[in-house]
């Protein structure tokens, strides 16, 4: 009876008003929804109708108030002002969910004297609800003016096809961006797991070293990573540079400890042609290498002052110059660098530049060492069987007792050597303690020497283990820095160990 009905009022819709189902229905339909789709469409139906002015509003259910999607006059100008038309025919709309012609507006009581003069000039108003998921989630609305003429039934029955050309697109695309939005999340999640899944680390302060990981890749701000070695700091680096923009771009890496000045200039900075003996042609830099990827600096507190000039010039102007060569050359890299050194302590011994160290400390990360976070070691120790045996390899509990225990001043690296020892000491499918080899352990319980030779002997060696930092030798022996410093003048060797 309704499709009867429909069928018949269908009939009645002038040949210019199909046209225009037809045309709105292609856009709505369109595989990529356009931006301004809702504000054509209203243009549109302002035309047909012959309206004066069109609205588009979302409802709010919880607040009972519209907020305007579109809103369009007969010039196509937009109109933003909601109070400039009448609320009451929306509030109508979305109680009855039913399309709404009304006429004579201005001699509605309801309409008080202070609404907008543009209310009380309008003649009849044609509101239809805008249907999705069986919920009112909008109104289309148009209003005809004094001097215009009165809207008609027919027009009711088009705009209402028109709404519900919209509600169905509503759906598509309140469906598509829901996807989209999973999509996107799902996809950081496992970008995320994946290129974090090499790190390995459960304990709070891993967690919050990850966190930052994750917050400073998605920009571009210079990172400086602090940590003893083997803290993993160049796991950190790459890890980086994976989550970030650039990751489809170069990733270089370049340790700078003990390396001659010109080597790692020409190396850095590349060279013009003639520039020294053996430059017979020109030569990149890694720099220009690393264009619009990410560089890593290993052991920055290492490089000469020259270099620093240079690179406080890269961090600065984004520019680099060839050895040998005027002509600035402009690159885009992301610089990471890493050290185990204090910089702060060597900015104040004039040793670094204080310039290059703020340009360098954007964003400082520091990866505590495996001392402070000895809850990862049975993760780290199961995560390192598993790459180096294909055996199933268990692990007496005095075994990591042990493992636990050790003050692992080599961090990770050392954890991950003295498990590659223990697999190939062990002939069965258990590590027993005796695996566990650690040469630091083996030399002391040889030690043949006097008690104040032996402690002499550790601190020196841990010292050195520490490239002379007191504050880290002072903590792994668990001893104040004064005591330390008392000790070396008692020993009478400063000047020896002087780093
Ligand atoms: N959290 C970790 N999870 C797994 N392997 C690690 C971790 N930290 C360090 N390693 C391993 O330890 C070794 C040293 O790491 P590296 O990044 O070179 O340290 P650093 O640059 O601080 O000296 C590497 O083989 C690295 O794979
Ligand atoms: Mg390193």
């Amino acid at each position: 009876m309704k499709l009867k009905e429909n069928l018949g009022k269908i009939k009645n819709i002038s040949k210019d008003q199909f046209e225009l189902l037809y045309e709105i229905s292609k856009k709505l339909n369109a595989p990529e929804l356009e931006e301004n789709l809702i504000e054509e469409t209203l243009d549109l139906v302002i035309q047909v109708v012959d309206a004066e002015r069109g609205l588009f509003v979302k409802y709010n259910e919880d607040s009972n108030s519209f907020e305007i999607v579109a809103g369009r006059n007969i010039r196509k100008e937009s109109i933003d002002d909601l109070s400039k038309f009448s609320s009451g025919i929306l509030q109508r709309v979305v109680e009855s969910q039913k399309p709404c012609l009304y006429h004579d507006v201005q001699t509605d009581p309801s309409l008080s004297q202070f609404d907008s003069i543009q209310i009380h000039k309008i003649k009849s108003v044609l509101g239809v609800p805008v249907l999705c998921d069986g919920k009112v989630w909008g109104v289309i609305l148009v209003d005809s003016q004094i001097n215009r003429k009165e809207f008609t039934e027919e027009n009711l029955f088009f705009l209402d096809f028109v709404s519900n050309l919209v509600s169905l697109s509503l759906n598509k695309i309140q469906n598509f961006q829901a996807l989209r939005t999973e999509n996107i999340l799902l996809r950081s999640q496992v970008e995320r797991n994946v290129e974090l899944s090499d790190i390995i680390g459960d304990s709070p302060t891993m967690k919050k070293v990850f966190n930052l990981v994750i917050k400073v890749a998605a920009t571009d701000a210079t990172v400086l990573i602090l940590g003893e070695s083997g803290t993993g700091k160049e796991l950190i680096a790459r890890a980086i540079h994976r989550l970030s923009l650039r990751k489809d771009r170069p990733y270089i890496a370049q340790f700078c400890g003990s390396i001659p000045d010109t080597l790692l200039e020409s190396e850095l900075f590349g060279y013009k042609k003639g520039a020294f003996t053996g430059a017979t042609s020109d030569k990149k830099g890694l720099f220009e290498v690393a264009n619009g990827g990410t560089f890593f600096l290993d052991e920055i507190a290492d490089i000469s002052p020259a270099l620093q000039a240079k690179l406080l010039r890269v961090l600065q102007s984004k520019e680099i110059i060839r050895l040998g060569d005027t002509k600035p050359i402009q690159v885009d890299v992301r610089i990471i660098a890493a050290t185990n050194k204090d910089l702060k302590q060597l900015v104040n011994e004039n040793k670094f530049r204080e310039d290059l160290f703020y340009r360098l400390n954007v964003f400082p990360i520091e990866i505590p060492p495996l001392r402070e976070r000895r809850s990862d070691i049975s993760l780290l120790v199961k995560y390192f069987i598993k790459k180096y045996s294909t055996k199933e390899i268990k692990l007496l509990p005095q075994t990591l007792k042990k493992l636990e225990n050790f003050y692992w001043p080599g961090n990770v690296r050392q954890l991950e050597n003295v498990i590659q020892r223990a697999l190939i000491l062990c002939d069965g499918d258990t590590i027993t303690p005796e695996h566990i080899v650690i040469e630091d352990e083996e030399n002391l319980l040889e030690f043949k020497g006097t008690l104040e030779d032996f402690e002499k002997t550790i601190l020196l060696k841990r010292l050195k283990e520490f490239n002379g930092n007191r504050t880290l030798t002072a903590k792994s022996l668990g001893v104040s820095v004064r005591w330390i410093q008392l000790k070396l003048k008692e020993l009478k060797t400063d000047d020896s160990i002087n780093e």
